[in-house]
């Protein structure tokens, strides 16, 4: 083991990588993706059923960096009971020209804030320039980074949040409120969020479509992030028919994304249906929005390059700030 591994607890991420600068790591995690720079197997993933729960292990390696990165990643649905996160994660940054393991980074605190970071990027390539209206399907630990980072690339006015836990909606807006200096009002209904809504953000493990293909206003631009398998859905089918759809990688989204392969496997759509991947539209190689009234659907699995760009970034800064812990051999 190395004696310069440093370990960065989730305060030193969050200290390590503000929103801004995670926005832009993950430009450069999709610009590498798309100029064909990294290895991203599938990822693995293994089923602990009898416990709601399974464990994903996500490597990747990027070859204009010279890192690799592991991430190992836990996501059990009925914690949140037990007064234990949902999502559980590490992630190993290792040196890809001398195999040296640079840091080891609390995972759940990077995910939240990279899984954030590229639905403020997509928000950014695909949103109204004047979206002012926010709605967030969620109330949990992903929806707070992605309000967080739709603030940081519109000028967000006011948002809303729909949770099927009234109390835990409640709280999210008082939260989010004091933290972002903006009204954050909880909507009973899925309709009522949606209301003059310009940028939606999904972040739930639905099984089922968070609301109707009608409630959703001309010129909305939505990030679907919740459904990692195929057999979980946020986004109507009629919606994603007749949106533009993007995605952040077309491999993982056809392996995994719910909202995409339900319409797919149905017929309503065919796989030439997804317009481009995030890092074609960074590098200019697809265009993003095309009309004010057209919706556009940003669909995240989260791919582990995401996860390299913004470990790296975070130990670059916290290296500067004096941040994170030595782990001697
Ligand atoms: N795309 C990515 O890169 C990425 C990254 C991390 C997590 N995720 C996924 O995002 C989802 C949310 O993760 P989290 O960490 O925020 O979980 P969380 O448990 O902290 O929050 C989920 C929230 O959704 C609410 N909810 C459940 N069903 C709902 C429904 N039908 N309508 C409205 N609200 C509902 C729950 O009450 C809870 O408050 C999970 O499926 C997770 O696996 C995706």
């Amino acid at each position: 083991m190395s004696a310069n591994l440093l370990y960065l607890s989730a305060d030193a991420v969050r200290r390590a990588l503000p929103m801004r600068e995670a926005i832009e790591a993950m430009r450069d995690a999709f610009a590498q993706l798309a100029r064909g720079e990294v290895a991203l197997p599938l990822r693995l993933r293994l089923d602990a059923p009898s416990d709601r729960g399974a464990a994903l292990v996500m490597p990747s390696h990027s070859t204009s960096e010279k890192l690799f990165s592991l991430k190992m990643v836990s996501v059990f649905h009925d914690n949140p009971q037990r007064g234990l996160p949902t999502i559980q994660s590490v992630v190993i940054l290792t040196d890809g020209s001398t195999g040296t393991h640079l840091a080891i980074l609390e995972g759940a605190s990077l995910t939240a804030i990279r899984t954030g970071a590229a639905s403020g990027l997509a928000t950014d390539l695909l949103a109204r320039p004047d979206a002012a209206a926010a709605a967030i399907f969620g109330a949990g630990v992903q929806a707070r980074t992605q309000l967080e980072a739709l603030c940081a690339v519109r000028p967000i006015r006011r948002a809303r949040v729909h949770d099927i836990e009234p109390a835990l909606a409640e709280r999210f807006a008082a939260e989010m409120t004091e933290r972002l200096g903006i009204p954050v009002e909880p909507a009973a209904t899925p309709a009522k969020n949606l209301e003059d809504a310009d940028a939606v953000c999904t972040a739930t493990p639905s099984c089922t479509p968070l609301f109707a293909d009608s409630e959703v206003p001309p010129g909305a631009h939505i990030n679907a992030v919740g459904a990692y398998r195929p057999d979980m859905v946020e986004v109507p089918a009629a919606t994603v028919c007749r949106a533009r759809v993007v995605v952040d990688h077309r491999a993982s989204a056809l392996e995994e994304a719910g909202d995409l392969i339900a319409p797919l496997r149905s017929g309503l759509i065919g796989e030439g249906h997804i317009s481009a991947e995030l890092g074609e539209i960074v590098l200019g190689r697809k265009t993003g929005r095309r009309a004010a009234d057209e919706i556009t659907l940003f669909k995240s699995v989260g791919v582990a390059i995401q996860d390299l760009c913004a470990a790296a970034r975070a130990l670059a800064s916290a290296r500067q700030l004096g941040l994170g812990t030595p782990i001697h051999s």
